[in-house]
């Protein structure tokens, strides 16, 4: 039996992105393995998040991870906050983390691009975080879409880096995983790379089936391709890439066979592909709203889901006060 760690930084509701990177496989694998979807909360304070949006932003994955079939009778989920422990080898795998390497990661990078005004440490050390979230349970595999395969290398770095400092064999290396497939990226339907919640371009689980309409509507386009078989651009490619995950092989191959013969209509592409993204997302949206409004089961959720990781971040901390040389007097 594996153990399996999932994370979601709580900045917004659930997209299509999360759910085909991190989710939506691994919802199987809560039956054989132990399964750990956690609520990265702390990780959401590098953008320094308003007060009062917080908790509803935990809300919402919260709801969002119980909507898309996270059973939490099989499996623990949690708010990272709760699990006091994380912080605490945050802080140890901290000083074993070298300042060439973590600024030269490519998210710390992008993010001191993007918000120059506000590069703060916790920015700088956000894949010790990510490594202690991991490390705390000990796990085996981490369902993580391609964005995060640097982090996953660092953890494994920091773990080894750990084991030869004190001279154990205490960590395991995770590995970022797909089920044995490549990890994927939902590319935004505006031609960027990365669909995205920081990209605004993002179709979330919880839309209606208009608001999904109008998106898929709005996606970049151009007249048609006027030679047989020639390669898409990649803003076309990208809503192939989603057609490939929401559509049925048929469908596939059917409009790949219309652009190869310059016979697309993208009308007819984006129908298809609104309906289809429609389709998986319908059932989701509709437990979304249900329990939106049941706070005492959301409670209950959160509070025996810490209750259970605290437990396992319990047990792996004590040894690792040993391991460092912590002694009670
Ligand atoms: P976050 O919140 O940006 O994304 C959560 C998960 O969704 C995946 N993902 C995507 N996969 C494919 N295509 C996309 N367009 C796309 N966008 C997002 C991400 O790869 C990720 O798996 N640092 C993490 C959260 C985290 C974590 C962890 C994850 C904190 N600690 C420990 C795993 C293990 C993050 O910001 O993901």
């Amino acid at each position: 039996m594996d153990i399996v760690l999932s994370g979601i930084r709580s900045t917004g509701k659930l997209h299509l992105g999360n759910y085909y990177g991190a989710l939506r496989n691994f919802i199987r694998m809560q039956e054989e393995n132990r399964c750990y979807f956690f609520i990265a909360d702390l990780h959401s304070l590098t953008t320094h998040p308003d007060p009062k949006m917080l908790h509803e932003n935990v809300k919402n994955v919260l709801v969002d991870y119980l909507a898309a079939g996270i059973d939490p009778e099989k499996s623990v989920i949690y708010v990272q906050s709760d699990v006091k422990e994380t912080i605490e080898l945050y802080l140890y795998l901290n000083m074993h983390a070298y300042l060439g390497e973590l600024s030269k990661t490519a998210s710390f990078k992008e993010k001191a691009r993007k918000q120059p005004d506000n590069v703060n440490a916790g920015l700088l050390t956000y894949p010790a975080l990510m490594a202690a979230d991991i490390l705390v349970h000990r796990a085996d595999k981490v369902p993580v879409g391609k964005d995060q395969e640097q982090h996953l290398e660092m953890t494994r770095r920091f773990a080894r880096r750990f084991n030869n400092f004190y001279g154990v064999d205490y960590f395991k290396e995770p590995v970022a995983y797909n089920f044995g497939e490549e990890l994927v990226k939902i590319p935004g339907l505006d031609g960027s790379g990365k669909m995205g919640k920081s990209e605004g371009n993002a179709i979330y689980l919880s839309d209606t089936p208009k608001e999904i309409e109008k998106k898929v509507k709005r996606a970049l386009t151009d007249s048609g391709p006027t030679v047989p078989n020639s390669e898409k651009p990649d803003y076309i490619e990208n809503l192939f890439t989603i057609l490939r995950v929401v559509s049925t092989p048929e469908v596939v191959e059917h409009y790949e066979n219309l652009w190869n013969r310059c016979e697309i209509r993208y009308g007819d592409l984006k129908k298809q592909l609104a309906e289809d993204i429609i389709t998986v997302t319908a059932p989701i949206r509709e437990r979304v709203i249900e329990l939106s409004s049941d706070d005492t089961y959301l409670r209950k959720v959160a509070q025996e889901g810490a209750e259970k990781a605290r437990v396992s971040a319990a047990a792996t901390l004590k040894d690792v006060r040993e391991i460092v040389g912590f002694k009670r007097f």
